[in-house]
């Protein structure tokens, strides 16, 4: 880091990309200053996680509107209250959670969102932590070669075959993921972008929603787009969450992917997210 954090505490969660802060209250008025320093931190690992938050939906709101303008998800059910906030929720007796592969959320829109902040009201007693992987580090690890290869490069992305009516979607689904006459978006990016706010170069595909590489058929896409979801997912690019209720983390989609575990079959899991618009992806 350049230069010293002065009004927060900034604790790497793995050598490779995340950090838990501390010295915040989210649900007071952030100054500035601070709210610059959070920034910073999130520029500089990706992902930021902050603990002991006690926060209404209207005070979630605020502080994502500080982020940016907010992105409302065609397919998530809503909070009632609060349609805006999306909602993550996973019943007892429902097997499947939502975000259970490996992806970038809304990588199928021509803009795709920035990230998300999302929020823990009830928590499993154990498991249902979230991972992440550092694109960063996927893109820097490649050989010569491949990267100035990938450099050429673009992909398609499609929310169609996920949330779409090809789905095949699990019954225990419904009510929490809707609207499937609503995905018909497609969109085209750089294999390789130039991230917007810190300028590194990130690996921009993700299995979920990366359908095939520009210009190439779906055959001869696959083993190329195979290898870099397995390169990628390496331990050493990750870090992990290990939610508690009131935890807050933010995720910046352009340099990571998540993936929510689904290891905690018969307990309730409920987050509240919310996702901020983007921008548009340059190539490098
Ligand atoms: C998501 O993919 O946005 C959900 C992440 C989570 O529930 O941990």
């Amino acid at each position: 880091m350049d230069t010293p954090y002065r009004t927060i505490s900034v604790k790497p969660l793995s050598g490779a990309l995340g950090a838990e802060i501390e010295g915040v209250d989210i649900a007071s008025d952030l100054d500035d200053e601070q709210f610059a320093e959070i920034h910073r931190a999130f520029a500089d690992y990706s992902v930021i996680l902050f603990r002991n938050q006690s926060l209404t939906q209207e005070q979630h709101i605020a502080f994502a509107r500080r982020w940016g303008d907010i992105n409302v998800n065609r397919f998530f059910t809503g909070v009632a209250e609060n349609p805006i906030i999306a909602e993550v929720r996973k019943e007892p007796d429902q097997e499947t959670n939502i975000g259970r592969n490996w992806h970038t959320d809304h990588s199928y829109d021509t803009i795709p969102a920035l990230g998300s902040i999302l929020y823990a009201r009830e928590v499993p007693e154990f498991g249902g932590d979230t991972m992440f992987s550092s694109m960063y580090r996927a893109y820097e690890t490649l050989s010569p070669g491949m990267r100035k290869t990938l450099e050429s490069l673009n992909a398609l992305h499609s929310s169609r075959h996920v949330f779409g009516v090809m789905n095949g979607r699990k019954p225990d689904q419904s009510g929490r993921i809707g609207n499937p006459e609503l995905a018909t978006q497609d969109a085209i990016h750089p294999i390789i972008i130039e991230h917007p706010i810190s300028g590194r170069k990130a690996l921009y595909v993700n299995s979920t929603f990366t359908v095939q590489i520009e210009g190439w058929t779906k055959e001869e896409s696959q083993p190329l787009l195979q290898y870099l979801y397995r390169h990628a997912s390496q331990p050493d690019f990750t870090c992990r969450i290990r939610w508690e209720k009131n935890a807050l983390a933010i995720w910046d989609n352009r340099a990571t992917w998540h993936c929510a575990l689904n290891d905690y079959q018969g307990q309730r899991r409920l987050m509240h997210r919310i996702t901020i618009e983007g921008v548009p992806l340059k190539g490098v």
